[in-house]
């Protein structure tokens, strides 16, 4: 059931969470002194209708946005602000957790499509016409004038409780392609449909090649998002249908293995809280899964990846066979622990996800949850007190002593040097 249904105007407080409140009741005042009109906008109006928690606070004013956050930030005693006068944005950073995004209201066009937007200054009706679907392109007056009162120009209120993904205009997905991603993120993650006409401009735009302008950086930043979602497999299938994976590459094959394994990731949400791994970049990786090095390769570089970070994943990816042999043929700790050291977390679970056999899944689970947060008992200075002399060997040493500690049970010093 929708929040707001009644005026929130008269129960604001039963709708937004006391500490917000009290953040937009000062918000209020600064607007009093400075006679501008203040909106609270975007996703967060989107999600305190449906109730559910969100943490950016976006506010837009009618007015000069920066002046507003300087003047907001010393009514707040806010630790800082960071400005961008070109944008005429601002950040008021209360805490290193709560922040206030703050722009001055702005209509954007385009000059032609996919274009970057002309952006002049605007009412809180052009800001909303800028956005990309009706249920974020609502407000929320924070303003002495109106204190409470819903804006909502393009029927987003009702598309909410209809669950539907609409667009404000036909030109929506060629001029900014990347919402392409978002509508499919969007339905995803809250069960909603395209509603007809804005899947007839999405497929429009598809045919028409948009996706081919589409900015991949920034659909990285959309994809993260999907992929961290809980309604993940809806996303996968949207994008598989129309044809996004494909885009990316021709060869990734959104097959029933592939959907398979994404299922599988949802299992384990245990194990990845516990190595504390980002779940978008194993979906990532399971959606690579059989691509070559220089398809592996291009895709990276397609999405802005670091050198860095392609090196780390291509040697992963690529090395997966070779490692699966060492797993198989381990039975010790200290195999296991050779097979996997020097092997990325997010690898390692790729191929725990991968892999059918539970034999090799326990060795997994035994090398995440207990071998990988073993510290060696033996440490160098034991060497010295023992009389050995550092040197080229000493490493090595220390190496096979650790091995050794893996390997015994209830291992201490004594035990292991002892061998
Ligand atoms: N927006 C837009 N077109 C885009 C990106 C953003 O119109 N391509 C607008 C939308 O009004 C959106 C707001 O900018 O609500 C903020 O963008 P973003 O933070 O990306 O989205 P949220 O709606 O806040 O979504 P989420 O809750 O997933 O962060």
């Amino acid at each position: 059931k929708l929040k707001f249904e009644s005026e929130i105007k008269n129960n604001i407080e039963g709708v937004v969470p006391s500490e917000l409140l009290n953040l937009l009741k000062i918000v209020e005042a600064v607007s009093k002194k400075r006679g501008e009109r203040v909106f609270l906008v975007g996703g967060i109006v989107r999600d305190l209708i449906l109730g559910i928690n969100n943490k950016d606070i976006d506010i837009v004013v009618e007015g000069d946005g920066i002046k507003f956050a300087l003047e907001l930030k010393d009514m707040l005693g806010a630790k800082k602000v960071k400005t961008h006068e070109k944008f005429k944005t601002a950040v008021v950073v209360v805490q290193d957790d709560l922040k206030l995004d703050i722009a001055s209201s702005r209509l954007e066009y385009y000059e032609y499509p996919t274009s970057l937007p002309v952006v002049e200054y605007g009412n809180i009706r052009d800001d909303m016409y800028r956005r990309d679907f009706s249920i974020n392109a609502m407000a929320l007056e924070i303003d002495s004038y109106n204190f409470g009162k819903l804006i909502d120009f393009y029927g987003g209120y009702e598309d909410l409780a209809a669950k539907k993904i609409r667009v404000l205009h036909n030109l929506s997905f060629v001029e900014d392609p990347t919402r392409i991603i978002r509508a499919f993120r969007f339905a995803a993650r809250y069960g909603f449909e395209l509603e007809k006409d804005t899947e007839i401009f999405l497929k429009n735009a598809i045919t028409d090649g948009f996706l081919k302008k589409i900015s991949w950086p920034r659909v990285k930043q959309e994809l993260e998002i999907l992929f961290s979602d809980k309604n993940l497999t809806r996303g996968m299938e949207y994008l598989n249908e129309y044809k996004v994976f494909v885009e990316i590459n021709p060869n990734i094959k959104y097959d029933l293995e592939m959907k398979k394994n994404i299922e599988r990731l949802e299992t384990l949400e245990d194990l990845l809280s516990f190595v504390k791994i980002k779940k978008w970049l194993l979906v990532f990786l399971i959606i690579l899964e059989n691509l070559k090095k220089k398809e592996l390769d291009l895709v990276f570089n397609k999405f802005n990846f670091s050198n860095k970070f392609i090196e780390k994943y291509d040697y992963g990816i690529l090395m997966r066979e070779k490692i699966l042999d060492q797993l198989e043929s381990a039975d010790k700790n200290s195999d296991i622990y050779k097979a996997l050291n020097n092997i990325s977390m997010e690898i390692i679970i790729l191929i725990h996800i991968q892999n059918r056999k539970k034999e090799i899944k326990l060795k997994i689970e035994n090398y995440i949850y207990n071998l990988s947060k073993i510290k060696p008992l033996i440490r160098g200075e034991d060497l010295l007190k023992n009389g050995e002399l550092p040197g080229i060997e000493f490493k090595e040493k220390l190496r096979v002593y650790f091995m050794k500690q893996l390997d015994i049970e209830n291992p201490t010093k004594e035990k292991i040097l002892k061998m």
